[in-house]
């Protein structure tokens, strides 16, 4: 890369390398994002050793376990793994369990491979605690090969629990094997938090200057400013924005992504058949594009019956399924290459409106049809309790991976992303990591789209965790907060008061955005020509001063993660 400017005296290099991690506290066990979507014939090793779990190869026999309900438990062998096997089930919880002791505010990391004598069967692990069921998550068991179950929960209290599996179908035998507990205290989760940041989304940086005859220049005077950050951070707008200048004046010296609340929703454009009207939303997409704000499509179609256009329901299945098809063309087509992402059929895994008036294959038809107006973006299945909670098996990662491959059978050549709404109660951090994990062994981008957290005296807090829990994730490419505002009042949660000055809430976006970027940095390089610094990804300009030179700066410097070290930026002066 080469930027010239006149008068050149001095040159500057730039070499880029990812720092690595060596010094690090022995004591503090790294968290393992891994996780296998795949059925296989041989579980694999239990993450961690097991951690807590007592006999987990079960080379004691079955020692530390024991039937949970009217269960039978049996050990068995089947080309070479060992497992243990719960039949003669009535209940869904009939099963196998193992005793243990949890400790209070620990995050424990739960992880198991689990097959199922017949079918395909949803099983979910249970933590039975003296407060209550901890559900640590569930996936959908296979015949003939394991499936790996990710999950995790906080406890609540310190004191004896018993973990047990759950399945509806009592017919069909539980097999479990290669199980893990880990447990992990606050500040271990919060170092693995810092720990993924300074990986994935900070970069070393080191400058030299150089004089015209390369001889190193100590003693130059250098400052880093950052002009934008590289991770997109939004909140969702509605047209309250576009006559409100304090609202307008809050909202852009904040985000770089935004969604719109219900603008581009086919009911706020299509109020009668035929009678289009995109003025609220071709409004908003000028407002962004006038502030470099990027915008995340949202939605095509909604699979929730109760949020149509008036007059669809009348339709006959030929005139839906037209209907659905002048949709697609008309919102797809207008918006193209002025968006970021779409969400194709929003919330497919709760509601199958439009499959159960146009068959099995709607969804799948809706993408393969989207692809068709708009090759340039991700089309995004958009979701909410895939990662906020462990008890809605609608909706869990094993579900949505299910939908993906579905969507992917029929749309064969989409581009798909994966949108968790992220709307929050209490959020179980251990969870939201380990459903993320799971969603993201699809390689496909991540984004938390509808990020918000119930009212109530905890709501900062939980935002503040959630938010940075998603931004330490490896695999979360962005994050849209679902605060649109309104004079009566947000959706679930609102980022100010009416006058635009921070609620708590607000409060917490700002600090997280401040620690997210990187401050102004002066310095002077040193004896070899050299200044260093971490910085975020984003774009930069850079000012060096030297007795021997003009002053001079230079602007677009992109420090992102896909640049390869060592990165030379030459700059004649
Ligand atoms: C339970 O599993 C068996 C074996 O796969 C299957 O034949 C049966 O249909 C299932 N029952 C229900 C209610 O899904
Ligand atoms: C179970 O799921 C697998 C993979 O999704 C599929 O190939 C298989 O046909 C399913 N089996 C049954 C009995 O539904
Ligand atoms: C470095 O620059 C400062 C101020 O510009 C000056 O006072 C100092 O003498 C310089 N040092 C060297 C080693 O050139």
């Amino acid at each position: 890369m080469e930027i010239s400017v006149e008068n050149s005296l001095v040159i500057v290099l730039l070499i880029l390398y990812t720092l690595l991690f060596s010094g690090f506290d022995a004591n503090a066990l790294p968290y393992d994002y891994t996780a296998s979507i795949e059925c296989l014939k041989s579980p694999l090793k239990p993450l961690y050793g097991g951690g807590i779990i007592v006999n987990l190869v079960f080379d004691t026999g079955s020692e530390g376990w024991e039937a949970y309900g009217e269960a039978k438990i049996e050990l068995r062998e089947l080309v070479g793994n060992k497992f243990i096997a719960a039949h003669a089930r009535n209940q869904p919880s009939d099963s196998m369990s193992q005793k243990l002791n949890l400790q209070q505010d620990t995050l424990y990391s739960f992880s198991a491979w689990i097959q199922v004598s017949e079918g395909n069967e949803s099983v979910a692990a249970v933590f039975k605690t003296a407060t209550g069921f901890k559900h640590a998550g569930a996936v959908v068991a296979e015949s003939k090969c394991w499936s790996m179950l990710k999950g995790g929960f906080t406890s609540d209290s310190t004191g004896p629990a018993e973990l047990y599996f759950e399945s509806k179908n009592t017919s069909v035998e539980i097999w479990v094997a290669c199980i893990s507990l880990q447990p992990f205290t606050q500040e271990e989760w919060t170092f693995h938090q810092d720990q993924s940041i300074e990986k994935i989304r900070k970069s070393n940086v080191r400058i030299q200057a150089v004089d015209k005859q390369n001889n190193p220049l100590p003693n130059a005077t250098i400052s880093i400013q950052q002009k934008r950050p590289g991770f997109p951070i939004g909140c969702a707008i509605n047209k309250n924005i576009l006559s409100n200048t304090a609202y307008q004046n809050w909202f852009t010296s904040r985000f770089m992504v935004t969604t719109f609340e219900d603008e581009m929703k086919w009911y706020s454009t299509e109020g009668s058949p035929g009678h289009e009207d995109y003025s609220s939303a071709d409004a908003l997409v000028g407002f962004a594009k006038r502030h470099n704000i990027a915008v995340r499509g949202h939605n095509v179609v909604w699979n929730d019956p109760k949020y149509q256009p008036g007059w669809l329901y009348s339709l006959s299945r030929t005139d839906l399924s037209n209907a659905v098809v002048r949709r697609v063309k008309s919102v797809m087509s207008r918006y193209k290459g002025q968006l970021i992402a779409w969400d194709v059929v929003n919330e497919n895994l709760h509601f199958s409106f439009f499959e159960s008036r146009l068959g099995n294959q709607a969804s799948g038809d809706i993408y393969r049809l989207a692809h068709v107006f708009d090759r340039s973006v991700p089309l995004f299945l958009n979701e909410y309790n895939t990662i906020e909670d462990s008890r809605d098996g609608a909706a869990a990662p094993a579900k949505y991976l299910q939908k993906l491959r579905q969507i992917q059978g029929w749309a064969r050549n989409a581009r798909l992303g994966i949108g968790v709404e992220s709307h929050f109660n209490t959020p179980n951090l251990a969870y939201m990591r380990a459903a993320i994990d799971t969603l993201a062994a699809t390689g496909l981008p991540i984004w938390l789209t509808e990020v918000d957290v119930q009212s109530g005296p905890n709501q900062a807090r939980y935002l503040e965790q959630i938010l940075m829990e998603a931004h330490s994730h490896p695999k979360v490419e962005g994050i849209v907060i679902w605060a649109a505002w309104r004079p009566q009042g947000c959706y679930r949660m609102c980022l100010t008061d009416n006058n635009f000055r921070n609620s708590a809430t607000g409060n917490v976006v700002d600090n997280l955005l401040r620690q997210w970027r990187s401050e102004a940095l002066f310095g002077s390089t040193d004896s070899e020509g050299f200044f260093e610094a971490s910085l975020f990804h984003g774009d930069y300009e850079v000012n060096i001063t030297h007795p021997s030179s003009s002053p001079h700066s230079f602007v677009v410097f992109p420090i992102n993660a896909s640049l390869q070290s060592p990165v030379t930026f030459q700059v004649t002066v």
